[in-house]
């Protein structure tokens, strides 16, 4: 007999028909979005639960789950979402989808930076409101990437692939880490390592922050931070809205402290603090750092694969606890 999965979001057709393939799929439809309590209620029926970064599986909730779940497998590279001290005393397994995002993430990073310097959604939105009044020699001017410093604040999977895609466009790298890469990867990627933030900030005209969430990272972007970077630098983030204090960010773009900033993630998504709305000088997205066909593939191929390791006994590939 197939073991039970909970799917608690509509997945890519050729994730939903392995999925199929191997197990009897309980899938919850997009509307409306599943609820804790539903969620719960459901686990109640299945074996593992596939869930995505929507699921806030905090203590609390882990606390209700039902004893029948001991498997639980993320959409995403992220774990913020999961508490993962609390599934380890209840004996759940939980694992992640690591590799699937690197390439898409860094595009849109790379994208960010890009439409940051160059104020695309500004143009966007003057051709868009009909009010382009023509070419003009000082319309919507913004500044060219070569030469600049690029400081990259996390130099995991992601942050790597930007490097190697913003050097493309001829930035100078920068970055910090809590690991060194080995010195081949450096050279690789023409990469020069800070020992603090402090001195990554000091350089960076440019600024990404590809670090996860954690509670030492949560809200680290803050004022005295951006009070540590160039005047007028900008600021990228495609990894997680709450490493980022919005009220700092919001003022440094209202005073000019920083130019512009490029956002892919937000606090409290899909609620955005409402000062980010009237900003001019910011360029916004809604979370599409994965939504690539490929990326989204491999994120449910290596969701899967973690609870089949789970289900034949085996350690999961991509284990978190
Ligand atoms: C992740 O996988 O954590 C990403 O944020 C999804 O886009």
């Amino acid at each position: 007999m197939k073991k039970k999965i909970l799917i608690t979001w509509p997945l890519p057709e050729a994730v939903m028909t392995r999925a199929r393939a191997s197990y009897d799929v309980v899938a919850h439809g997009d509307d409306p979005k599943i609820t804790i309590e539903e969620l719960l209620a459901t686990a109640k029926q299945v074996d593992a639960l596939l869930i995505t970064l929507n699921e806030k599986c905090r203590a609390d909730v882990i606390e209700k789950m039902p004893e029948n779940i001991k498997c639980i497998s993320t959409f995403s590279i992220g774990f913020d979402h999961i508490d993962l001290d609390a599934c380890k005393a209840r004996g759940i397994q939980v694992g992640n989808a690591p590799h699937g995002v690197t390439v898409a993430t860094a595009e849109i990073a790379m994208l960010l930076l890009l439409g940051s310097a160059r104020r695309a959604s500004e143009g966007e939105r003057m051709i868009r409101t009909r009010s382009w009044p023509g070419w003009q020699p000082l319309q919507l001017v913004g500044q060219r990437l070569d030469g600049k410093v690029l400081g990259i604040y996390g130099f995991g999977k992601i942050g790597q692939a930007l490097a190697k895609r913003a050097r493309g466009f001829d930035m100078e790298i920068h970055y910090y880490d809590i690991f060194r890469q080995p010195p081949e990867k450096e050279k690789e990627l023409g990469a020069t390592y800070h020992d603090s933030l402090d001195s990554l900030l000091k350089v960076s005209q440019f600024f990404s922050i590809n670090a996860p969430l954690t509670p030492e990272t949560r809200h680290f972007f803050n004022k005295d931070v951006i009070e540590k970077l160039p005047q007028g630098a900008i600021v990228v983030n495609s990894a997680r809205g709450d490493l980022v204090k919005d009220e700092d960010m919001i003022a440094a773009l209202k005073s000019g402290r920083l130019a512009y900033a490029g956002l892919d993630v937000f606090a409290g998504e899909p609620n955005l603090n409402e000062g980010y709305y009237d900003l001019p000088n910011t360029f916004l997205f809604p979370h599409l750092g994965s939504a690539a066909i490929e990326a989204r593939n491999q994120m449910g191929f290596e969701a899967l694969d973690n609870i089949d390791a789970f289900f034949a006994a085996k350690e999961m590939p991509f284990k978190l606890a």
